[in-house]
């Protein structure tokens, strides 16, 4: 059975930068608060015109041009977001569109900060199957359009961006994804979540419009102390089905929610700082795009070489959890 490979990474994010200070002029909140609190300094904000589709397509061609691959040879194309172009069709269809993948299938998976994760876990299914040899798993989000920006509990915390991968069968050698793990905690489903705009409370419904349901709504501790567990949780599945430990990881990428929980789900998993991966200061919690934009960055700056062990580990809405060990 062939290992499922990511050989090409990229990622797309708007132009336009928001930060702390910029909230301070709108918002009861302060640089030091988001800071301390959280280890955001700013984050992108797409202009009008610009969608989820746009910053997906954008990475998509990045990653697909690092990987030297035509978009015709893709069989699969698996899309995490929480904030598609329309509830459908799905993103991932406009995508394979405009990036002229003509024989892929196409569709959105919803599981919130999960979506990278939990779609790179069905490359790899797909992949060493048989059933698909070459895939794209894109994270992407433009978060900014459900956020209450007068909600100060949760807009300082979210950014717009996208990410994307290139997954191939690789017949060279051995290296690749040694193992998937996804998990899911639906009892939380109403700890973060956006309650309008589906078949609960229609987007026009006069409750949707009153108590603003089309916002995101969340009870941010909960998050916080469930995140920390779970991520702890999905790594040391990874590790455990690997016979491996936090010694021999050589790059930690953890979905880029807040700087006290990667922190401590390093912590706890015993990995020294130089070895955890964290650009959150710069876009704050992209959902679905932080760990794709993450393993994009941190591939173009040499972060990651031939034969280093990488681990993804993600958190989100649901909950759902996950991670994805891989030899790069
Ligand atoms: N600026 C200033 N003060 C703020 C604020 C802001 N942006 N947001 C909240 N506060 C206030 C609160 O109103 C509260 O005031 P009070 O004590 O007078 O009631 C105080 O700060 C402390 O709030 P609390 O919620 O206890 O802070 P916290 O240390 O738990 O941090 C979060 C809040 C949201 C940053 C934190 O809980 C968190 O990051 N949770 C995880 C969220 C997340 O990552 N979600 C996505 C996961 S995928």
């Amino acid at each position: 059975m062939p290992r499922a490979r990511i050989i090409g990474t990229g990622s797309a994010l708007p132009e336009r930068i928001l930060t702390n200070h910029d909230l301070e002029r709108t918002l009861d909140t302060n640089d030091e608060w988001i800071t301390t609190r959280t280890g955001i300094k700013q984050r992108r904000i797409a202009a009008e015109g610009q969608f989820t589709s746009t910053f997906a397509v954008e990475a998509s061609r990045r990653a697909l041009a690092m990987a030297g691959v035509d978009a015709a040879e893709l069989d699969l194309i698996v899309l995490g977001t929480v904030t598609p172009d329309f509830p459908f069709p799905a993103t991932a269809c406009i995508v394979q569109h405009e990036i002229g993948a003509v024989r892929a299938a196409a569709f959105d998976l919803s599981a919130a900060c999960s979506g990278f994760v939990y779609g790179l876990s069905i490359a790899d299914k797909y992949i060493r199957m048989g059933m698909a040899r070459k895939a794209l798993v894109i994270g992407a989000e433009v978060l900014s359009r459900v956020v209450d920006w007068t909600d100060r509990n949760t807009c300082i915390l979210f950014g717009d961006g996208a990410g994307a991968a290139i997954v191939a069968a690789n017949t060279d050698d051995d290296n690749g994804i040694l193992s998937t793990h996804i998990f899911s905690n639906g009892s939380f489903w109403n700890t973060l979540y956006q309650p309008g705009c589906g078949s609960r409370n229609p987007a026009g419904n006069d409750r949707t419009i009153e108590d603003r349901l089309f916002f995101i709504k969340m009870d941010g501790n909960d998050v916080f102390k469930h995140a920390v567990r779970g991520m702890d949780e999905a790594a040391s599945a990874a590790l455990a089905a690997n016979g491996m430990s936090a010694a021999d990881i050589s790059l930690f990428i953890p979905h880029q929610a807040n700087r006290r929980i990667i922190d401590a789900t390093s912590k706890r998993l015993g990995l020294s700082e130089d070895k955890v991966f964290v650009n959150l200061h710069n876009y704050g919690n992209t959902s679905a795009a932080s760990i794709p934009i993450a393993l994009d960055e941190a591939n173009r700056a040499n972060r990651i070489k031939k034969g280093d062990l990488v681990l993804l580990d993600a958190f989100g809405g649901g909950f759902t959890y996950g991670s994805a060990l891989m030899r790069w």
